[in-house]
């Protein structure tokens, strides 16, 4: 059994401790926003805060998340009012989306530990979160924007 909070939510997992965070937080607790991409930590659609800290749930085990707090793109706020899903929403950040509640969380992180980010320091955060429809420039302008609220 792990017990871990997520979302601000007390829970108990029964499942082998190599088991990937991103299947339980799926499978096990039917929190479907976090995406499954490449499954070994290069495209960042799984990104999910530990701690307030961006980690790739596809391969981080669940034996890491004892007594530690998840947040995933449900818990970033109740009702997406979150300042950067308000500016995603502004400028129309996603194309098919499938990677986007893993840009979202990247780059919260990025603006809680650094609220007025340069094009270097965002370039920098969000290198490892990979888009195939290239919204790359929309991304980068939604931090910004972010930033401002
Ligand atoms: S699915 Fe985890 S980094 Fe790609
Ligand atoms: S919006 Fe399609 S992969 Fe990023």
């Amino acid at each position: 059994m792990t017990a871990f909070t997520i979302n601000g939510r007390a829970v108990e997992v029964t499942a082998e401790t190599d088991t990937p965070l991103l299947w339980v937080i799926r499978e096990q607790l039917k929190l479907t926003g976090t995406r499954f991409g490449c499954g070994v930590a290069q495209c960042g659609a799984c990104t999910v805060h530990l701690d307030g800290e961006p980690v790739r749930s596809c391969s981080f085990p669940l034996s890491g998340v004892e007594g530690r707090s998840v947040t995933t793109i449900e818990g970033l706020s109740e009702d997406g009012s979150h300042p950067v899903q308000c500016a995603w929403a502004e400028l129309d950040v996603p194309q098919c989306g499938y990677c986007q509640s893993g840009q979202i969380m990247s780059a919260a992180a990025l603006l809680a530990r650094n609220p007025n980010p340069s094009d270097e320091d965002i370039n920098a955060a969000m290198h490892g979160n990979l888009c195939r429809c290239g919204t790359y420039v929309r991304i980068r302008a939604a931090i910004h924007r972010a930033s401002e609220n």
